[in-house]
C-alpha cells in the first residue's frame, strides 16, 4: 500500500495574529489546492481559529502544537481536545523535542496525550529522536524503541494507524544541520521494525512517518525520495510561503 506523503509545518512559537493571518492566507493562494500530498500547517493557540478560518474550503488541515490529557478542570494555561476540536483542529503535534527538553514532556505524558487525541477523533503526530549525545554514544535505536514503544503502549492497532510518527534527530533541529538521506531512511526503517514488533507488518507499512530537522527546499528532494520517509514536519522552511511551496511542489 503507498502511503500518500504528508507535509505538516510546525509555526512554534511564532507569528502574531496579523502575522499568521498573512501567512495562512499566502498559502491558501499558493498551495490550497494540492490534493497529492496532505499538507497541515500548526500555529501557536493564539492562533489557530484565525488560521482554521482561513485555511476552510482549501485542502490544507489545521494543526495544534500540543495538548493537555485531561479534559477539563484546573489546570491552568493549558488546553483540552474538545477546545482544539472546537476551532477546527485534524491534527495534533506530541511529544515534540522541545516539550521534551523545556517542559517535562516524558513518554508516559507522550502516551496519555496520544490517547486522549485519539479518544477525540483527533490524529497524533508523535515525535521522537535522539539527542546528539544519544547519537555519539550510539543510542539512537535504544531511544527511538523506548520513546515509539512508549508512545504506543495501551494503543490499539486500528487507532494506532491513524497516528504519524515524526522522527526528528534533536541535533538536527532548527541547527542547518540535516540528517543525511542514509542516517534518515535507516532510523525510519528501524522506528518502522519497532512497529512490527509492537503490532504486525500491515501495522508498520500504514503507518506515515515523517522527517523533521532542518528540511529545506533544497534537501527536500532527496530526503522524500527515500523509501520509508513520507513526508516531514517543517519548523523554519514552515514560515515563508515559497519556502513551505518548496517543500511541498517536488513531492
Ligand atoms: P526545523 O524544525 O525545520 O526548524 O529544524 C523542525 C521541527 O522542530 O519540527
Amino acid at each position: 500500500m503507498a502511503r500518500k506523503k504528508f507535509i505538516a509545518g510546525n509555526w512554534k512559537m511564532n507569528t502574531t495574529l496579523d502575522e499568521a493571518r498573512a501567512l495562512a492566507k499566502g498559502l491558501v493562494e499558493a498551495c490550497g489546492k494540492i490534493t497529492d500530498v496532505d499538507v497541515a500547517v500548526c500555529p501557536p493557540y493564539t492562533n489557530l481559529q484565525a488560521v482554521g478560518e482561513i485555511i476552510k474550503g482549501s485542502s490544507i488541515k489545521l494543526g495544534a502544537q500540543d495538548v493537555h490529557w485531561e479534559a477539563k478542570g484546573a489546570y491552568t494555561g493549558k488546553i483540552s481536545c474538545a477546545m482544539l476540536k472546537s476551532v477546527g483542529v485534524t491534527y495534533v503535534i506530541i511529544g515534540h523535542s522541545e516539550q521534551r527538553t523545556y517542559f517535562h514532556e516524558t513518554d508516559e505524558t507522550v502516551n496519555k496525550k496520544a490517547k486522549a487525541v485519539l479518544a477525540a477523533d483527533l490524529r497524533p503526530i508523535i515525535c521522537v529522536g535522539e539527542t546528539l549525545a544519544e547519537r555519539k554514544a550510539g543510542r539512537l535505536t535504544v531511544v527511538a524503541e523506548r520513546q515509539v514503544k512508549g508512545a504506543f503502549a495501551g494503543i490499539s492497532e486500528a487507532d494506532a494507524l491513524k497516528c504519524t510518527i515524526a522522527y526528528e534527530p534533536v541535533w538536527a533541529i532548527g541547527t542547518g544541520e540535516v540528517a543525511t538521506p542514509q542516517q534518515a531512511n535507516e532510523a525510519h526503517q528501524f522506528i518502522r521494525k519497532v512497529i512490527v514488533s509492537v503490532y504486525n507488518n500491515a501495522a508498520a507499512e500504514g503507518i506515515r512517518i515523517q522527517y523533521g530537522g532542518s528540511m529545506k527546499p533544497d534537501n527536500v528532494k532527496d530526503l522524500l525520495a527515500l523509501s520509508d520517509v513520507d513526508g516531514g514536519l517543517i519548523g523554519g522552511a514552515a514560515l515563508k510561503v515559497q519556502d513551505f511551496l518548496g517543500i511541498i511542489k517536488p513531492v
